[in-house]
């Protein structure tokens, strides 16, 4: 099973709880920002549960809406709309006896709001296109990085499905509010990654931590584990230090300007956006130009005038540092 770590206190407060509410089938609403080990700590809950054997089925509410929602989560009769051409079990059939894991769920549309509190209410539902009475028996936990509350206060969550899915309430603060976990999360991370990838796992300058504690991860652990992989990939050094990190990383740490001159504010907030850009896009520099809104001639221009060398992942390039020019 895989492991969440939690620093002390938060483990305690946390993990209590999914202890006591494993046993049961009470439905879990998981809040906290995007990359804080949601659907990690429902999958534990799961796997802690009398449901450990049966299926763990996640399902993106995000991207469904209408006769997809339904279609995904109830499924269809054979012939049911063009393209039905066979019969096909929603995730309710298939997490049967097992734990359906709702992700994104705020951005379930109303219109499909009402029947679905209907079917929480009961279990029972038939397939589009159906007349049989499908009665299934799941678990449910849920997950949102959106405040619920608000989204009902604002007319887009219907109140009465809130409080079906907001029984046992549990958040996950973001990693800056929790930075003390850093240094075990990293040492974690690495053992696993030297494990899978069947590498020897470096060690860590302090210096690195040091940085890590310094920077806000608005990607919280996902961000931290990523970069870890990228980090541990692309150098076979026996210690990671500073110069290993990627310079778009650093980035964040460069000292505030000393003058407030408009031309180096300029300078500063152009470069900035160039790459983050082209970052994003990584490298398309086309691209990057219509997003930027300037002509491909201009962002070269500033490109050189700002003295800025990418690599071909649209990646700042420093001096010294032998990953960016792969
Ligand atoms: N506390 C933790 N311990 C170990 N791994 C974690 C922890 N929190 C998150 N992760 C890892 O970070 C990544 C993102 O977690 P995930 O559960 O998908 O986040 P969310 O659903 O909140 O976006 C996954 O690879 C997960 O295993
Ligand atoms: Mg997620």
């Amino acid at each position: 099973m895989q492991e969440f770590i939690l620093e002390a206190d938060v483990m305690r407060s946390i993990m209590k709880v999914v202890h006591q509410v494993a046993k049961y089938d009470v439905t879990v609403l998981i809040t906290g920002e995007s990359g804080t080990g949601k659907e990690l700590l429902a999958k534990i809950i799961h796997l802690q549960s009398p449901r450990s054997e049966n299926p763990f089925v996640p399902v993106n509410c995000g991207i469904l809406s209408g006769l997809m929602f339904e279609d995904k989560l109830f499924g269809h009769e054979k012939g049911a709309f063009t393209g039905a051409i066979r019969r096909e079990k929603g995730c309710f059939e298939i997490a049967d006896k097992g734990t359906l894991f709702l992700d994104e769920v705020s951005e379930i549309p109303l219109e499909n709001q009402t029947d679905f509190l209907r079917v929480l209410e009961d279990f029972r539902f038939v397939r589009i296109g159906g007349n049989q009475l499908i009665e299934s028996d799941v678990r449910i936990i849920s997950a949102t990085n959106k405040n619920l509350k608000d989204r009902v206060k604002h007319g887009l969550f219907r109140e009465d499905l809130f409080y079906r899915l907001h029984v046992v309430p549990l958040y996950i603060p973001p990693l800056r509010e929790r930075k003390a976990v850093i240094p075990k999360m990293v040492d974690r991370f690495l053992n696993q990654l030297a494990a899978n990838y069947k590498m020897p796992r470096p060690s860590v300058k302090p210096e690195v931590i040091d940085t890590f504690c310094r920077y806000d991860w608005p990607g919280n652990v996902r961000e931290l584990k990523n970069l870890l992989e990228r980090v541990f990939i692309l150098n076979h050094d026996e210690v990671i230090d500073l110069e290993h990190l990627p310079s778009d990383f650093l980035w964040h740490f460069r000292a505030p300007s000393r003058t407030m001159a408009l031309e180096e504010v300029r300078r500063e907030g152009e470069t900035k956006a160039i790459l983050d850009v082209l970052y994003r896009v990584a490298g398309d520099k086309e691209q990057a130009a219509k997003i930027l809104r300037i002509s491909p001639r201009t962002l070269r221009y500033k490109l050189s005038r700002y003295d800025i060398k990418v690599n071909r992942r649209g990646e700042l390039v420093s001096k010294g540092h032998p990953e960016e020019h792969l």
